[in-house]
């Protein structure tokens, strides 16, 4: 049985949807690095990112990930893969599972969405961030999973069957 599960993937495909499922459906301890960063620093990301810039936010996202070594799910805010230091803590204490969403299926489900500054330009960077990031994200995970045609339900009892068995 696993000790730690980090769930990875791009903004929108998921991630602390999944863990809220798991931590309630299966009575996980289940932390959120993007919402344990606005807690402990009593400031929302677009706030980090908007006096800080992304450096600093990066900083702040490699030690909240540190810390969190007790956690048994931690859903990781989308650019968690831009830092080398983020994967060897990960590797360190358990195991990495990609949510893989395409990139339609981000643009229809953050249509609305304002409150992310990497998600705040237009499509065609959108869509090369995207790429990128794919890239990255299969370089960090041990597991990958598909979800454009899964439910909430379906990826969370999947990731349940791949802690069971690693
Ligand atoms: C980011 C993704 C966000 C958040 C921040 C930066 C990124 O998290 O950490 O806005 O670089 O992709 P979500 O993936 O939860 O949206």
């Amino acid at each position: 049985m696993l000790k730690q599960l980090y769930l990875i993937g791009f903004m929108g495909c998921g991630k602390s949807t999944v863990g809220r499922y798991l931590q309630e459906e299966h009575d996980l301890s289940f932390v959120d690095t993007d919402t344990f960063i606005e807690e402990t620093h009593g400031k929302e990301i677009s706030e980090i990112f908007a006096t800080g810039g992304e450096q600093l936010f990066r900083k702040i996202e490699i030690e909240a990930l540190r810390s969190l070594n007790n956690v048994e799910i931690v859903s990781t805010g989308g650019g968690i893969v831009e830092r080398k230091e983020n994967q060897i803590t990960m590797e360190k204490n358990g195991f990495i599972v990609y949510l893989e969403t395409s990139f339609e299926e981000i643009v229809s489900r953050l249509q609305a969405d304002t409150t992310r500054p990497l998600w705040n330009q237009n499509l065609k960077k959108r869509e090369q961030l995207y790429e990128r990031r794919n890239t990255l994200y299969l370089s960090f995970a041990d597991a990958v999973i598909q979800t454009d045609a899964m439910t909430v339900e379906e990826i969370g009892e999947k990731i349940m069957k791949i802690r069971r068995e690693e």
